[in-house]
């Protein structure tokens, strides 16, 4: 069978861990990458032997000796690069958030649905073991019909550089300014701890209300040509079908953390604690007949196929694979909704 030969979309930071996992893959082969910044595209190739670069993406689709696409373009940059790939009949794994509004996310996934090609985003933490044996559980229902649960995702990277200094680096400006199409701490990483609780709960979200909170960072609210204005942390009520209701939050200041995600959901039957800390992942569960003296303990969880397997393998089989673009369009509708409720003083909102 011949290689898969995969093209990088943006050649940023996160494009480096796109690259290393297609290159730990047998029959993958990167051949491009495609960044309009000219230093930062040849700094990559080099670093990942890439053999082709291109600085747009009509060169990239001319030259056409490609099977499939990893977008790792910045948020507001997905939906307008992603589009001629599809009508060229390429496979394409965007990154998250799928796009910046629930119209431009259903387009993609119809437009994607309609090519025929194999679609996914790349909610990072479906590779969190824990996460997966959860999700089964509660499926198979070990912990009864879902009642409650709490979700956050802690971020710490405004109040230490451990990623690199904030204020300095174009990667971590763009997130913090709504007119570089970032929608803040809840379209950064708001849509992996919804997807997290809501994949787990095998469950859709029926209702959302939220909040949304900015900081000042930096005098008069700006750096350059970068307005601070997204939002730095949010909280969030949900209700999910069939009536569990359920809290959500995330930010960028929760020193101490530096990329922490946690999910506590409880049934009629039991409970379960997912916990992502340190890149390590962690179950623990309290069943019968431990609940009256609620005793937790550890569950083994498997290994599960990070999404780039799992993209690849679709592409091989002719198959589809979740968390597909129709996914990513649901949670921006969620999305959307939060910020709808935000200006209205946090009102409930029906998905
Ligand atoms: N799944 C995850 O866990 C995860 C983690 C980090 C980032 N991300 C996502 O990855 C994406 C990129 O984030 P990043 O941190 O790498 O940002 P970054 O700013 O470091 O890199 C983005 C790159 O895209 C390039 N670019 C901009 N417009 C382009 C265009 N039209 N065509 C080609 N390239 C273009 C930029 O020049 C830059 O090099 C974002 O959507 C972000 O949300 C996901």
């Amino acid at each position: 069978m011949s290689d898969i030969r995969v093209l990088i979309l943006g050649t940023g930071g996160m494009a480096n861990a796109h690259a290393e996992a297609y290159a730990a893959m047998d029959g993958v082969e990167i051949v491009a990458g495609i960044d309009p910044h000219a230093e930062r595209l040849k700094e990559f190739r080099a670093r990942h032997s890439v053999p082709h670069g291109f600085q747009s993406v009509e060169d990239a689709i001319a030259w056409g000796e490609f099977d499939a696409v990893s977008n790792v373009t910045p948020d507001s940059v997905h939906y307008v690069t992603t589009l001629p790939f599809l009508a060229a009949g390429k496979h394409v794994l965007c990154e998250k958030p799928l796009a910046v509004s629930e119209a431009d996310a259903a387009e993609m996934a119809a437009k994607a649905t309609a090519a025929g090609v194999v679609n996914m985003v790349n909610l990072t933490y479906r590779n969190v073991p824990a996460l997966n044996t959860a999700a089964s559980m509660i499926a198979a229902g070990e912990i009864g019909a879902i009642r409650h649960f709490e979700a956050a995702y802690l971020q710490s990277w405004l109040t230490q550089p451990a990623w690199g200094e904030w204020s300095e680096q174009s990667q971590w400006l763009w997130r913090l300014s709504t007119a570089h199409g970032s929608n803040g701490v809840l379209g950064d990483i708001g849509v992996h701890i919804v997807d997290f609780a809501t994949h787990a709960a095998g469950l859709e979200v029926a209702d959302v209300s939220c909040r949304l909170t900015t900081f000042d960072k930096a005098p008069g609210g700006r750096i350059d040509e970068y307005v601070l204005d997204a939002n730095d942390s949010f909280a969030m009520h949900m209700s999910l079908e069939g009536g569990a209701t359920g809290v959500v939050h995330a930010t960028r200041f929760a020193s101490g953390h530096i990329n922490d995600l946690s999910l506590r959901i409880f049934g009629t039957k039991g409970g379960l604690e997912v916990r992502f800390e340190q890149n390590e992942s962690r179950l623990r569960a309290c069943l019968e007949p431990d609940l009256m003296t609620a005793r937790w303990h550890d569950v083994d969880c498997p290994p599960v196929r990070t999404n780039y397997q799992r993209f690849i393998d679709a592409i091989r089989d002719g198959g589809q694979v979740f968390p597909d673009f129709r996914r990513g369009a649901k949670l921006q509708r969620v999305l959307d909704l939060a910020v709808a409720s935000d200006a209205q003083g946090g009102l409930n909102q029906r998905v």
